[in-house]
């Protein structure tokens, strides 16, 4: 079947499998490997993309769903040098292994865009989804609190 899809301001047009998930081709197909394959059912949040500017688990949705649509994904959004809050989460060792980072700095980045002052609950709230198995989650936490209007808390 035919994808036409924009993957960070590029047009590619595919031939894909009807089964073939938007993750798969994302990283078999056009080689965009920052979400990572994890639980694979839409539990885990490793997959985290944005499809028209909102987050969605790209291993739940069929890669001929995508077509016409344009994703991002954090390689997309670091063309100008990484983002405040992608310096943040070095500066206060947000990750360990990094496994769930991209999906979880492209989450806290949608949040950040819809409440840009967020409280430890908007975070904790938004970042339900994205699951991390190394940090205990509050130095990850710190950051997103930290790139909010307030800086750090
Ligand atoms: Fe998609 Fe876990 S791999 S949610
Ligand atoms: Fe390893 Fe989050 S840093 S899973």
């Amino acid at each position: 079947m035919n994808l036409k899809i924009k993957v960070n301001g590029e047009d590619w047009v595919l031939d894909v499998a009807p089964a073939d998930t938007l993750l798969d081709v994302l990283r078999e197909r056009i080689g965009t490997k920052s979400p990572k394959i994890g639980c694979e059912r839409g539990d885990c949040g490793s997959c985290t993309i944005f499809m028209d500017g909102r987050t969605v688990r790209s291993c739940l949705i069929l890669a001929v769903e995508a077509d016409d649509h344009e994703i991002t994904t954090v390689e997309g959004i670091s063309y100008d040098g990484i983002s405040e809050l992608q310096t943040l989460f070095l500066e206060k060792n947000s990750f360990q292994c990094g496994f769930c980072t991209p999906g979880i700095v492209l989450s806290a980045t949608e949040l950040l865009e819809h409440n840009p002052n967020p409280t430890r609950h908007d975070v904790q709230e938004a970042l339900a989804g994205n699951l991390c198995r190394c940090t205990g989650y509050e130095p990850i936490i710190d950051a997103v609190l930290a790139a909010g209007e307030g800086g750090s808390e």
